[in-house]
């Protein structure tokens, strides 16, 4: 932490005052100094003029006599009076305060606001002539002055009022409680939220919109309206988000117990949103890409990803707004949780193996590198800059995993007692992660206490395992080690309790030697005995991804072969397969000899199997990608992973031609069929193509071609041009035209057609990006848009490190100007420079200078700040 202030210090350009770049500590948290317990806001609704008055009851908290300090950013106060007369104010740096005499005031305040002019997207802004708001993490302040933290909780009441043709909708928080009309054509609402709830969580909307509305019935027999607002034309895109809501009502109900609590339950879709969706209390908005889909227009991903998010938000009215976080370092404790509760919704209503092995690449391909970078910080961070720079992979999805790998130590009966004791002794506060952690120690009555580190120590830990089998005694020694990298900040690291579900397996019958136990490894290197092992034993370790950790294993000839064909567990039999891929990758990226022939014949028996299903084969052929290939090796040659990447699938490609043309072929589904099944066998048939087409472009682009011309699916037609968009052939330009024709006034298709392009696998890729982004479609105001381009082709690890630094100078010059609008989804786009050191000299050096190129920008925002001078450091 200390080291952040002085990197801050010390990077700071001179144009930026250095108390913007000030360091938030997690052990300098204090309860709040006054509590808010009511708020009543009223808004003057206009796009380019909004007038907000707040009126606040504040009470002091605790015996002391500082003043009342009321959070603001790029806000002035119009008027402000204590108990209804002018008061003494004063302003802090954008901070309002107060000193009052009393422990009780009511505090009014007005401000002004240009919803219009807010290209921040955070408090309230204007998107295609609505009016919405984002308030997580520090946006309220924004919108009115107030104590901005989630442990300040306040009951809210809203009156909102503006044109009546321009804004016919008005919605907020809670239950509408009085609606009338107003002079000179305007009207107005008036809403209330029962529920005590942090400023976070406020919402307002005001638009021409539509409802699709259904009712869901709850367990205790209550009807809870639901409505999904869109603009009108969108209508018939949101049945999949309704149907999506009502099964993730009725999923949390049957799995945690969970009831919904009001009688109202509104989305609303917006097309310019930072993030994916967000959770204020019975008023969620979306990104408008996790809200709309049919089949013409939204791939089997979108569907599940929309599925998901769904789910994910509507999760959050338990773990997040009825028991929210105490401050921002809490942030797992909501969204960890909420993630393992949406992977857990998305594995029951589809298929758990393939929505683990999904899981786990996401970890690898983003955590794992973030945890190896200058970016590493713990689940629960110890320091921030900017707040919003920490939604981060590990908060998220390393958060899940550690609630996952709870789960799996105590048992799902255990684990519920623990989520059931967490939700009702902390209903309506503002709690911690070890507070959560106490929850399901006292409602399993098991001491987990030894698993606390994994909140607060960074780094993947790096397991070894080494079989020993001793014929002569029927009994084999597992040898564990453990061992996890400095991070920074934290030199030294100690132990972790790692625990792997492992069994031993007979290479000769395939058969589990014994029932899976499983290993908890908590010292820095342990033994482990396995008896009435009677024949030569296969090692089957971390199965299901018990723990998100890497495992390096020692293996015996033909060992991942076997195990690629016999071991039961999925993941397991995923992993196998994809370490002897890995395996030849990393050979050919050195330059050494790399034997192909396993990974084809593992890859023929997969897709020989009776037994396993389309969407498991697909996930389980699929080759690993450049940027996880290059965590393997000691310095990064993008050019000869991408090299020795191409060589394997040309190899597979060449190699089971005949096996591949029946996996694409296979045939039967409705492009409207979206069972499991279905969708399964739509991906084999994309990543069957992709492999043909490696072995022979030209066969595999006239295939590609007939599939983009026969589709009546979007999965099936951005498939097939996602692979002509890495071809030399002439089909490749004409189906882009055609795609574009076809899909141009749809804003979320044609960010498919961007990103495609971004991610193509072509030498020219850096030309082409640079010419999209001056097309007329392209704008950097958009989020979507902007990632859509940029955030792909940051992605896309061959052309992004394009020798010539023509790529990294791209990004660049991109980020810069969108932190000028739009700071926080600028930063998101850093991590890929984040990893320089790694990269082979010539390139290192290129991206180190594009770093600091960054940092010298006169008027950086602290978010990007932050990125890149931890990056640099
Ligand atoms: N609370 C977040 C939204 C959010 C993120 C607000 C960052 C402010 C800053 C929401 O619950 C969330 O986590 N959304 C995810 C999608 C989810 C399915 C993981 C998102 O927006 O990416
Ligand atoms: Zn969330």
């Amino acid at each position: 932490m200390a080291d952040i202030r002085t990197t801050a210090a010390v990077a700071a350009p001179e144009t930026q005052p250095s108390t913007e770049h000030v360091a938030i500590r997690r052990e300098d948290y204090r309860p709040p100094d006054w509590l808010v317990p009511e708020i009543s806001l009223d808004f003057q609704l206009d796009a380019d003029r909004t007038i907000v008055r707040g009126t606040l009851q504040v009470e002091r908290n605790g015996d002391h006599d500082r003043p009342l300090r009321l959070d603001g950013d790029e806000i002035a106060a119009l008027s402000v009076k204590v108990d209804g007369a002018d008061a003494d104010w004063r302003m802090d740096g954008p901070a309002l305060v107060i000193d009052l005499a009393g422990d009780r005031a009511t505090i009014e305040t007005e401000v002004e606001i240009s919803p219009a002019a807010n290209t921040k997207l955070m408090g309230l802004y204007a998107s295609g002539g609505m009016l919405c708001t984002q308030c997580e993490a520090e946006g309220f302040r924004r919108i009115t002055f107030f104590p901005d933290r989630p442990d300040v909780l306040s009951k809210y009441h809203v009156r909102m009022e503006g044109n009546a043709t321009l804004f016919p909708v008005l919605l907020s928080n809670g239950n509408r409680i009085a609606l009338g009309d107003a002079a000179e054509g305007r009207h107005w609402a008036e809403w209330q939220d029962p529920f005590p709830k942090p400023s976070y969580l406020f919402a307002l909307v005001a638009g021409d919109l539509e409802a699709n509305r259904d009712s869901f019935t709850t367990m205790s027999g209550r009807q809870v309206d639901l409505a999904i607002w869109v603009r009108s034309s969108d209508l018939p895109k949101t049945q999949h988000a309704m149907d999506s809501l009502k099964l993730a009502m009725a999923w949390d109900e049957r799995v945690y117990g969970r009831e919904y609590d009001l009688d109202l339950f509104n989305i609303v879709a917006v097309s310019d949103f930072n993030m994916g969706a967000m959770e204020n209390k019975s008023l969620n908005i979306f990104n408008s890409a996790y809200v709309l889909a049919d089949q013409d227009t939204a791939t089997d991903a979108d569907f599940d990803n929309i599925a998901r998010v769904v789910a994910h938000e509507y999760f959050h009215n338990w773990s997040g707004d009825r028991v929210t976080c105490r401050d921002w370092f809490q942030l797992s404790l909501k969204e960890g949780f909420t993630v393992f509760r949406d992977q857990s919704f998305s594995a029951d209503v589809g298929s758990p193996p393939v929505k683990r092995i999904e899981d786990v690449r996401v970890l690898r391909a983003v955590q794992f590198p973030e945890d190896a970078g200058p970016l590493a910080h713990p689940v629960r961070p110890d320091s921030y800059i900017e707040i919003g720079n920490f939604y981060t992979a590990t908060v998220y999805n390393k958060g899940a995993e550690v609630i996952r790998m709870l789960a799996t130590v105590l048992g799902p009966e255990k684990f519920r007692a623990g989520t059931d004791l967490y939700f009702s002794r902390h209903d309506g506060e503002a709690a911690t992660c070890d507070d959560f952690v106490k929850a399901l120690e006292d409602g399993s009555g098991v001491d987990l206490s030894a698993f606390k580190i994994w909140y607060s120590q960074a780094g993947t830990p790096k397991v070894t395992a080494r079989l020993e089998h001793d014929a002569a005694a029927n009994a084999a020694t597992l040898h564990l080690e453990q061992k996890v990298d400095p991070t920074p900040g934290q030199p030294v690291k100690a132990p972790m309790p790692i625990p792997l579900r492992t069994v031993l397996i007979g290479a000769e019958s395939g058969a589990e030697l014994a029932p899976e136990r499983l290993i908890v490894l908590d010292e820095p290197r342990q033994s482990v005995r396995f008896d009435n092992v009677s024949e030569l034993p296969l090692l089957s370790i971390n199965r299901g991804f018990s723990v998100p950790v890497v495992v390096k294993a020692e293996r015996r000839p033909g060992e991942l072969e076997r195990l690629a064909q016999t071991d039961p567990e999925p993941f397991a039999r995923y992993e196998a397969i994809q370490e002897l891929m890995m395996r030849a990758l990393v050979a050919g990226a050195r330059g050494e000899a790399a034997d192909s022939a396993p990974v084809v014949a593992a890859v023929a028996a997969t897709l020989q199997s009776n037994s396993l299903d389309p969407a498991f084969k697909a996930e389980a052929i699929l080759i690993p990608g450049d940027s996880m290939i290059a965590e393997r090796m000691d310095e990064v040659d993008p050019d000869a992973i991408h090299a020795s990447r191409e060589s394997l699938r040309e190899a597979i490609g060449t190699g089971l031609s005949g096996a591949l043309l029946g996996a694409h072929r296979s045939d039967g589904v409705e492009g409207h069929d979206l069972s499991p099944r279905a969708k399964g066998i739509r991906r084999l048939r994309t990543v069957a193509l992709g492999l043909l087409a490696a072995g022979d472009p030209q066969q595999g682009a006239a295939l590609a071609k007939a599939q983009f011309d026969r589709a009546d699916n979007m999965t099936d037609r951005q498939g097939a041009l996602g692979i002509l968009a890495s071809l030399d052939v002439p089909e490749r330009q004409a189906a882009l035209d055609a795609f574009y024709e076809r899909f141009q006034d749809d804003p979320l298709v044609l960010d498919k057609w961007f990103a495609l392009q971004a991610a193509a696998q072509r030498s020219d890729t850096v030309d082409q990006v640079l010419r999209l982004a001056a097309h007329p479609d392209f704008t950097i105001s958009n989020p979507n848009r902007l990632r859509s381009l940029a955030g792909t082709f940051g992605g896309n690890h061959w052309a992004f490190h394009s020798p010539d630094g023509r790529g990294y100078a791209f990004l660049a010059d991109i980020l810069l100007d969108a932190d000028k609008l739009n700071p926080q989804v600028a930063a998101r786009l850093v991590p890929a420079f984040g990893r320089w050191r790694r990269f082979e000299p010539k390139r290192a050096e290129l991206m180190r200078q594009t770093l600091e190129r960054i940092v010298a920008a006169p008027g950086l925002s602290k978010d990007v700040f932050e990125q890149v001078s931890k990056s640099l450091a």
